[in-house]
């Protein structure tokens, strides 16, 4: 085949998104939301690549991730790498490597992008970006309620109410202990339970195979919290915080060691977590360091834009020019470029419209573009040195010479 005849798709590649400026837009509010969360409680940003060697998943992740989710693939130097799946053995690694220096507790967060070779579906995909917050070096109860509140404080920070969001919560000690002591399992039947109940949600006949297993009836009426677990949920609810024990919260990962919690939408619009975490006090010691207490969480970038959409809550898309220079015709091209260099002198972002079609159809094309402001540059400008600002949202206009201008658009 010629190359005048290939003619490749303008889509991206399955489950994956382009983003492009509204999108961008969009993207950089919920990043600000989970930057000013996590800077609120003192977090420090941290990042790395996203390429990391197959291993570091190998011992904790869990077999499903690993084995069917992850994108792994073998360099030229037949080494195993993976695309990072999730951020958490990635930071542990990082905290393990500096273990003896850092002063404790480190609290850090990053939004780094991850790759999942998952069935795209609302609210997954196979790259997504997630905040992830965590803290390592303490055991007390202030550090969960800690990190629920940065989670917490991402979803107000994006206009959610605490009514709009729920908070599910638990401790795999206190869920095998209940296990073990009311069903008397060995290790292997807690663990097949354990999976189980992880995916009841996903599940039609739950029931059927959680009573194969336990032998009789299954039912977990009679859980009962911990008063560790009870002050976290009594504190986060004194808050404001929506927040409620629910032992089918296991979570997918074998690093969790006890509380483990995730978010939800109230109503029925999203059925997948909002963001979720737990306690993992044993990750470091797969590094031959010893164990450091920590807890963290990570929230998805694209269940945030889901959230906003069911509420109502997207923000409007602004274009970041505050006003656009419109030259007549091109023999003030020039001058306006130069009328430009001033105002952005002044801090003002500014774009000139170098196009030569008619000046309507450059005020049109402004407004389509979201720009806010417009002004004309030709021979009446030019001599009279005196300006018209139109702003396209309310119709006003002003005018006068530059220093007014400047005024106006910095108001
Ligand atoms: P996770 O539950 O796998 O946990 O993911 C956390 C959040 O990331 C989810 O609640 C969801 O918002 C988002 N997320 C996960 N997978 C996808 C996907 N395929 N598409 C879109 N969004 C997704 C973890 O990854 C843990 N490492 C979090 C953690 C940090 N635990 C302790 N520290």
């Amino acid at each position: 085949m010629s190359d005048e005849n290939i003619k490749l798709n303008t889509e991206p590649y399955k489950g994956v998104r382009d983003f492009f400026p509204e999108d961008m837009y969009i993207q950089e509010y919920i990043f600000n939301a989970m930057r000013s969360a996590s800077l609120s409680f003192g977090y420090e940003k941290y990042d790395a690549s996203i390429l990391e060697p197959t291993d570091l998943y190998r011992a904790k992740t869990g077999d499903e991730i690993i084995n069917e989710q992850t994108y792994s693939f073998k360099d030229r130097g037949d080494r195993d790498v993976t695309l990072r799946p999730e951020m958490t053995p990635t930071v542990a690694r990082m905290v393990a490597s500096r273990k003896r220096e850092l002063p404790l507790p480190v609290r850090w967060y990053s939004i780094p992008n991850l790759f999942r070779y998952e069935r795209p579906q609302k609210g997954r995909l196979r790259e997504h970006f997630q905040l992830n917050v965590d803290i390592f070096g303490s055991d007390s109860v202030e550090a969960e309620i800690e990190v629920i509140s940065v989670a917490r404080k991402v979803l107000l920070n994006l206009g959610l109410k605490d009514s709009q969001f729920k908070v599910k919560i638990s401790d795999r000690n206190v869920l095998n202990d209940f296990l073990v002591n009311k069903y008397s399992l060995d290790e292997n039947a807690l663990q097949k339970l354990q999976k189980l109940i992880d995916k009841k949600n996903k599940m039609d006949d739950f029931e059927e195979a959680a009573n194969n297993i336990v032998g009789g009836k299954f039912s977990m009426d009679d859980i009962q919290t911990t008063p560790r677990l009870q002050e976290i949920i009594d504190r986060l609810s004194s808050l404001g915080a929506q927040i409620e024990f629910d032992p089918y919260i296991v979570r997918g990962f074998d690093y969790y060691t006890g509380t483990v919690f995730e978010f939800y939408d109230s109503g029925t619009d999203n059925p997948r977590a909002i963001c979720g975490g737990g306690r993992f006090d044993d990750l470091l010691s797969l590094f031959g360091t010893e164990k450091l207490p920590t807890v963290g969480f990570g929230f998805g970038d694209v269940v945030a834009r889901d959230i906003l959409e069911t509420y109502g809550l997207l923000p409007e898309y602004k274009n970041p020019a505050d006003i656009e220079v419109c030259p007549v015709d091109a023999s003030f091209f020039a001058v306006s470029s130069g009328f430009a260099e001033k105002l952005r002198a002044e801090g003002i972002n500014v774009v000139v419209n170098y196009m030569t079609k008619n000046i309507v159809d450059k005020i049109k094309s402004a407004d389509k573009r979201k720009v806010s402001n417009i002004i004309v540059i030709g021979e009446d400008e030019v001599a009279s040195g005196k300006y018209k600002l139109k702003n396209l949202k309310t119709g006003i206009e002003t005018i006068g010479d530059i220093s007014i201008i400047l005024d106006t658009l910095k108001k």
